[in-house]
């Protein structure tokens, strides 16, 4: 079976990029693409010899225009996988349908708690035990989509935000690359309900407990 060809999308730092660059995917990475011309993340693309182009969104007039000039770049690289890593626009319901079923994102939180932005500052008002990261694939609706995999970490007594989210992100590393490369391998399939069904999916693990109990 051929390499897929992905197409990673990123609006800054790009760790989750480099995560996934680093996986040793059965992918072809056909290009990484920013809508910010200073991203952090083109350099270590570009420092990998990869395919690299900005798609500047305040050269457009609006989310239609410049998500069709998207568009138009990711098709250059006939992409079969698209992977939002921490890109940070909103997508046209357009432009989700057309990549419906081969558009990831990673959302720092357990969706379907805490979408949108500032998730681990929320999580800590909110007071929750446990938090962490998801995989997912992209719909209509922000930071809904079918899940494909979820990680979890305890939330500490003390934790800053900065300290909850380079926990989270922690595992952003881990299940991001997992995701892709169940993609990759065929093994993804949406149930009629709405589900993601994983075949042959490892056995899962026993609670993560926060704080453990006691008895
Ligand atoms: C990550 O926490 C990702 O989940 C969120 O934005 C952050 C991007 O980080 N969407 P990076 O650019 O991948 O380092």
């Amino acid at each position: 079976m051929a390499d897929k060809n992905v197409v990673i999308l990123i609006s800054g730092r790009g760790s989750n990029m480099e995560a996934l660059l680093e996986a040793n995917l059965p992918a072809r990475v056909a290009a990484v693409i920013s809508n910010e011309p200073g991203a952090r993340g083109l350099d270590a693309a570009r420092r990998r010899n990869l395919p690299t182009a900005v798609v500047d969104h305040r050269a457009f007039g609006n989310r239609a225009a410049f998500d069709a000039a998207l568009a138009n770049e990711i098709d250059r690289h006939s992409a079969h996988l698209v992977l939002l890593a921490g890109f940070m626009r909103i997508l046209t319901a357009a432009f989700v349908r057309a990549y419906e079923g081969r558009l990831l994102n990673i959302h720092p939180s357990l969706l379907p708690a805490f979408p949108g932005l500032d998730t681990h500052r929320r999580a800590l008002q909110a007071g929750v035990r446990i938090h962490g990261c998801t995989v997912h694939f992209v719909t209509v609706e922000l930071d809904h989509g079918p899940i494909i995999i979820q990680a979890a970490v305890p939330v500490l007594p003390d934790d800053t935000e900065d300290a909850l989210a380079a926990r989270v992100l922690n595992e952003e590393h881990r299940i991001y690359p997992q995701a892709v490369r169940w993609f990759c391998e065929g093994r993804l399939s949406l149930t009629p309900d709405g589900r993601v069904g994983i075949a042959c999916a490892p056995a899962p693990m026993h609670a993560l407990i926060s704080p453990p109990a006691e008895t």
